[in-house]
């Protein structure tokens, strides 16, 4: 099973770009820049790695972001994820990126755009991912500063296929931001959102109805709530499923207790994605294989994942469509 996931084409619809910073380019960063880090070196930032839930992880997440300045910096960080992605044949990408977590610590927005775009735009050329941006708003932070973020945005906007919603669930729901996601689908933004990930059922439910999001990052608490449920595979409202993270943030307390066979053999569109690889110790190979380790999966069920998050993602038919027939041919050939 290991060798067929490896070569299953695959899409990630769930990665924030800022989670894949690695402890060793973290050092390198930190040390280019002139950062000081609490920590001797790369294992040592590694084995601090322990989370009890998601803010225990958001904490670290956002001191690490720290190293990053310079557009080089988030170009090297975009680079290194795009490298990655070649290596466990992600054949196209979504990446999240939080621009409040930069400009609020005097980073420019147009620093952090003129870093991932580069990153992106030669990815597509020089290996044949294709990808889409993100533009989250961090939820802990108020109204006011994600629309002023999506002001900054507007010079990007061609660069930008959506808005989405992240950071800490509980306490932020979504109708905290319903005013800024009216605003960015007036100005012809997609948009997604974090949802029932550590909060309940009625913030996916809100997300739709509120928010008028097209898919739902995480969404595993759906199971409470059983007409959502039928919603969700009537409506064929996708999940980006996020297996390593949800057991590292002790959304489920072991793989074995997770949902996402259970959704899929349901009829709900979920997909197998890696939120933040560098904390949850695996990008998307290693997410799919956690799940054939715990399931008896059989080797449609795997490729479902990928073909159900090609018909989620945001890039064109016509590449959808390419997506598709890869998929295909590689089952084919099995
Ligand atoms: N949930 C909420 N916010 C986040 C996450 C997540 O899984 N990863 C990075 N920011
Ligand atoms: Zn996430």
């Amino acid at each position: 099973m290991e060798q067929f996931i490896a070569g299953l084409p695959k899409v990630e619809l769930h990665l924030h770009i800022e989670g894949s910073l690695e402890p060793e380019l973290m050092f390198e960063l930190a040390q280019r820049n002139g950062v000081k880090i609490p920590f001797c070196n790369p294992e040592e930032v590694r084995s601090a790695y322990n989370f009890s839930n998601l803010q225990s992880f958001l904490d670290i997440y956002y001191q690490g972001a720290q190293v990053l300045i310079t557009a080089r910096d988030f170009y090297d960080l975009t680079w290194a994820y795009m490298l990655r992605c070649k290596v466990d044949n992600v054949l196209h990408a979504e990446l999240f990126f939080d621009p409040q977590t930069h400009t609020d610590r005097g980073i420019s927005f147009d620093t952090v755009m003129e870093g991932l775009t580069q990153a992106l735009v030669q990815a597509e050329q020089r290996l044949g991912i294709t990808s889409e941006l993100i533009l989250c708003f961090l939820r802990h932070l108020d109204e006011a500063s994600a629309f002023e973020t999506l002001q900054q945005a507007k010079p990007w906007k061609h660069a930008i296929v959506a808005v989405g919603l992240d950071s800490a669930e509980i306490g932020h729901p979504p109708e905290k931001f319903a005013r800024v996601f009216a605003a960015a689908a007036e100005q012809g933004y997609l948009s997604v959102a974090h949802a029932g990930e550590e909060g309940p059922a009625s913030n996916i439910v809100d997300a739709l109805d509120i928010l008028k999001v097209s898919r739902i990052d995480h969404g595993v608490r759906c199971v409470d709530d059983p007409q959502l449920l039928a919603r969700l595979i009537e409506q064929q409202i996708h999940l980006t499923v996020c297996p390593l993270s949800n057991t590292k943030l002790k959304v489920f307390s072991s793989m074995e207790q997770h949902n996402i066979i259970e959704l899929l053999r349901q009829g709900i569109s979920v997909g197998v994605n890696s939120d933040d690889p560098a904390y949850f110790g695996g990008y998307m190979n290693d997410n799919f294989a956690a799940v054939a380790c715990a399931f008896q999966v059989n080797r449609l069920e795997l490729a479902t994942f990928t073909a159900n998050a090609i018909d989620a993602s945001f890039c064109s038919m016509a590449r959808k469509d390419e997506l598709h027939q890869q998929l295909q041919t590689y089952v084919d050939s099995q």
